[in-house]
């Protein structure tokens, strides 16, 4: 087998999206009222690869630490809440229209999308002299010394650090003029005619109880963080933590995103796999750094390769933190924000002792003294950790006979199926004789039961959707008792003892 020269990015992207409604994993929401813009629902082999993903997060942050526990904490919070985090004031994007094509863009977006173009220009030039020096190339050199490239980099950090002070200060006038200065135009109507830049709050509100107007007006939230923040001492006496310690939590979070694109990865409604860990004061930075390394091995024990992913630490800082990176992944339109890791100081727990007027304070066995601890967040997006592994995961081949495949190689812990259970064909008993190993089967692993359509088509099908193994139920097994394990990345079959397909897949799909 080899691999298909593969489309463009962009081509693969739509075929990704293409294959994730065809085979059950993402569809577009309401669809038959024509969807909604950025709201998607996961289908029955999606909603399977995203439990996984859930349960592989959930095992290595609060199974494998004794000093970190989980809460599911409600999606409505008092509204003062927000105000005491500071979403209220300033949880917005910077807004820009275009007024011929009547198009709202993130004034930020268009900045980050000029700035991409002129570092799609570094990695090219990188890319010839790599080709041109060969072995010899030393990349690091070559960005230091190379005057095109020295000049692209002092344009990016010129945008970059206008952009930000500019932001920093909420002069939005400036960043008007510098969109216009860049000479950014429209996508859509290709025009510089621009509105003024003006923020635009990203939380949804609603109404709760009969209470009329503004009294009763509730956020749906937008980080799930905030619900740790307030059970801080709830969770701490009644566990009877001590400091370092975290709390971890999976849940739904809702933001009005303006530039709704990308299929799941920038959403309106999606679910983070957050943990806050407290610490003593002035230990923050260490357990910052701790923490940006645990998580990039988690990403890389889902086996996928390390180039894949980069971090990226944060020149301007959100009001709360004095130290953050994110953890980017090469997404097919290129790399991106999939975790973010920030040291949020004492900034919320003291909001919230102040806005509630209740003390949010531990008191410290070793140190006999009281204070509010310190935080570092781990905030990484389930829907965006999906696409991350469904894009690499998808794979065209072509085989040796002359077809091709499509097959997602997903990690076997994160697959929706671990095992299909095959018949050869639907007839000779060989259907009773599959029934009964499914019925095994299925108190260990979630298993796909098949018999329709020719054996191939069937391998075919649970290529599509990753199953890692098919157990096939021939003639022989009749006889005999045993059966074929057919590998998915290799298509290689072997024969093995009924009573030991437990035991091989168990063996075979690595878990945590
Ligand atoms: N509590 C911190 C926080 O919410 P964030 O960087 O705004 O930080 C954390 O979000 C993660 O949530 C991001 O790295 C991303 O993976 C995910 N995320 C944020 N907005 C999203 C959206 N609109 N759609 C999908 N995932 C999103």
């Amino acid at each position: 087998m080899y691999f298909c020269n593969m489309a463009n990015n962009e081509d693969i992207f739509k075929k990704i999206i293409a294959h994730s409604k065809e085979y059950g994993f993402i569809f577009p929401s309401s669809e038959i009222y024509d969807g909604m813009a950025a709201v998607y629902d996961y289908g029955q082999n999606g909603v399977e690869l995203k439990n996984n993903i859930k349960a592989y997060w959930w095992k290595a942050m609060v199974q494998y630490h004794e000093n970190i526990v989980g809460i599911d904490s409600a999606i409505f919070m008092h509204p003062t809440i927000w105000k005491a985090s500071g979403h209220v004031d300033a949880f917005s994007d910077p807004l820009i229209d275009n007024k011929d094509s009547k198009k709202r863009y993130r004034a930020d977006v268009l900045v980050e999308d000029h700035v991409a173009k002129i570092q799609d220009k570094i990695n090219k030039e990188v890319e010839k002299a790599a080709k041109r020096f060969g072995e010899t190339f030393d990349e690091q050199q070559y960005l230091n010394t190379n005057p095109r490239v020295m000049e692209y980099q002092q344009k990016i950090e010129a945008i970059n650090s206008r952009f930000y002070a500019a932001l920093g200060k909420e002069d939005f006038a400036d960043v008007k003029a510098l969109i216009e200065e860049l000479g950014i135009v429209c996508p859509i109507s290709g025009s510089r005619n621009w509105t003024e830049v003006r923020q635009f709050n990203l939380m949804f509100s609603t109404q709760m109880g009969s209470v009329s107007e503004d009294a009763g007006q509730v956020y749906l939230r937008p980080e799930t963080a905030q619900g740790i923040f307030v059970n801080f001492l709830n969770v701490q006496k009644s566990g009877r933590m001590k400091i370092p310690f975290g709390i971890a939590q999976i849940g739904k979070a809702f933001r009005n995103e303006i530039v709704a694109r990308q299929f799941i990865f920038r959403m309106r409604e999606f679910e983070q796999m957050e943990m806050q860990f407290f610490v003593r004061p002035g230990e923050e930075l260490q357990w910052f750094e701790y923490w940006k390394q645990e998580r990039i091995k988690w990403h890389l024990s889902l086996g996928i390769p390390e180039k894949k992913y980069r971090f990226h630490d944060h020149d301007k800082l959100a009001h709360y933190a004095n130290a953050a990176a994110d953890i980017e992944f090469e997404f097919p339109f290129g790399f991106k924000e999939l975790e973010g890791i920030h040291s949020r100081t004492d900034f919320d727990l003291k909001a919230h002792q102040e806005y509630s007027g209740k003390k949010l304070q531990y008191f410290d066995p070793e140190l006999n003294e009281s204070y509010i601890p310190y935080v570092v967040e781990t905030s990484v997006g389930l829907d965006r950790t999906f696409l991350a592994v469904l894009s690499h995961a998808y794979t065209e081949e072509k085989l040796e006979d002359g077809s091709e495949r499509v097959v997602l190689n997903l990690p076997p812990v994160l697959a929706p199926y671990k095992v299909a259970v095959l018949p050869l064909v639907a007839k000779d008993n060989l259907p009773e004789k599959a029934r009964e190993i499914m019925d095994q089967l299925k108190l260990n692993f979630q298993c796909s039961y098949e018999e329709k359509d020719s054996i191939g088509r069937r391998y075919r099908r649970q290529d599509a959707i990753g199953t890692p193994y098919c157990i096939t139920i021939d003639n022989e097994t009749l006889e005999n008792n045993t059966v074929t394990i057919r590998d998915r990345d290799t298509m290689k079959q072997e024969r093995i003892s009924m009573d030991k397909i437990t035991e091989v897949v168990q063996a075979r799909i690595k878990s945590l």
